[in-house]
């Protein structure tokens, strides 16, 4: 390794410097409460390297099973250009395979997909981003997600995603609860919809709806109730044309160029099945 070089795991002191190199790159979704999180699920995980003994990058590698996925992968401005990005990505990856992931996966900002081309990673779907607003209603079977619903809700997840992602559940039903809901039919969960909340608007996901995407519009209208007056602004994957379909419908505006879902490895990446319409975050799925 170079000298000046060093890679250590994140602390709890570390988020907000990594939030506000989140916050100068304009990823409004991700805060250092989405650092804090990373950590308390995987803290061998969250990477850092300090250059000079200062923290000059960060790269967040979440194991989900045989699934890996990469994220958060920002070098601080005034160290770019010097090779770091790469020798901090490649430890996240090595961190991955070591742990036993057959695939990868990651969302890539356009800038960036040809440096992720270099190790492998090949473009699975646009990642697309929506923003908008929808009427609230509540009803036609859809109810405020509980804990008593958790188990099941996970276990759909788990089918869904393609990997066991209920620690993440769980926190944004425990942070924010008005942005969880269920849609029941006969007593059977059909649809739930998490969140977050975020400067000036609301972020849901994951999205998951039976029967063809039916009952995500009911879902996004409890949401929208829980969201107040924000907008809301969602990750969808371009190869889910039915959740772009919805989405244009409903009248949601692309935010900006699409990101690039990629992935790298012999087995299968997560989260690309279709009952699945909206992603969790850029940086875990
Ligand atoms: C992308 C990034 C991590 C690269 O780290 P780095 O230490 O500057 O990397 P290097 O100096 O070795 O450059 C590697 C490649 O990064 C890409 N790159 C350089 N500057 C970039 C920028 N501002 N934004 C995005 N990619 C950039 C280039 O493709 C470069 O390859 P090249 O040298 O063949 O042109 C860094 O530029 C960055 O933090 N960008 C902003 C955050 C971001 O976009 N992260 C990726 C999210 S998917």
């Amino acid at each position: 390794m170079s000298a000046g070089i060093a890679i250590r795991t994140m602390k709890a002191a570390d988020a907000p410097i990594m939030g506000s190199w989140a916050a100068a790159e304009g990823w409004t979704s991700e805060t250092s409460d989405d650092f804090l999180a990373f950590l308390d699920h995987d803290p061998d995980g969250c990477l850092i390297l300090e250059y000079g003994g200062e923290p000059a990058a960060v790269c967040v590698a979440t194991v989900y099973g045989q699934a890996g996925f990469l994220g958060e992968m920002i070098v601080s401005r005034a160290y770019r250009g010097l090779g770091l990005g790469p020798i901090l990505f490649d430890r996240a990856l090595s961190y991955l395979r070591g742990r036993g992931c057959r695939s990868v996966s990651l969302d890539a900002v356009p800038k960036a997909a040809a440096f992720y081309e270099t190790r492998g990673f090949k473009t699975v779907s646009l990642s697309r981003r929506f923003r908008g607003r929808i009427p609230p209603s509540r009803g036609a079977g859809v109810w405020p997600m509980g804990y008593g619903d958790l188990p099941k809700v996970s276990a759909i997840d788990l089918r869904a995603f393609g990997a066991d992602r209920s620690f993440f559940l769980k926190r944004r039903l425990d942070q924010y609860p008005e942005l969880a809901w269920v849609r029941l039919k006969e007593g059977r969960i059909v649809g739930y919809i998490f969140g977050r909340r975020r400067e000036g608007f609301c972020w849901p996901g994951p999205i998951w709806s039976a029967d063809a995407g039916r009952h995500a519009a009911f879902l996004l209208r409890g949401f929208a109730m829980g969201a107040g007056d924000v907008d809301i602004q969602v990750g969808v994957l371009d190869i889910n044309t039915r959740a772009v379909a919805l989405m244009r419908r409903l009248g949601f505006e692309e935010k900006r160029e699409p990101s690039r879902r990629m992935a790298l490895g012999e087995g299968d990446p997560v989260g690309l099945q279709p009952g699945l319409l909206a992603i969790g975050t850029a940086g875990k799925g």
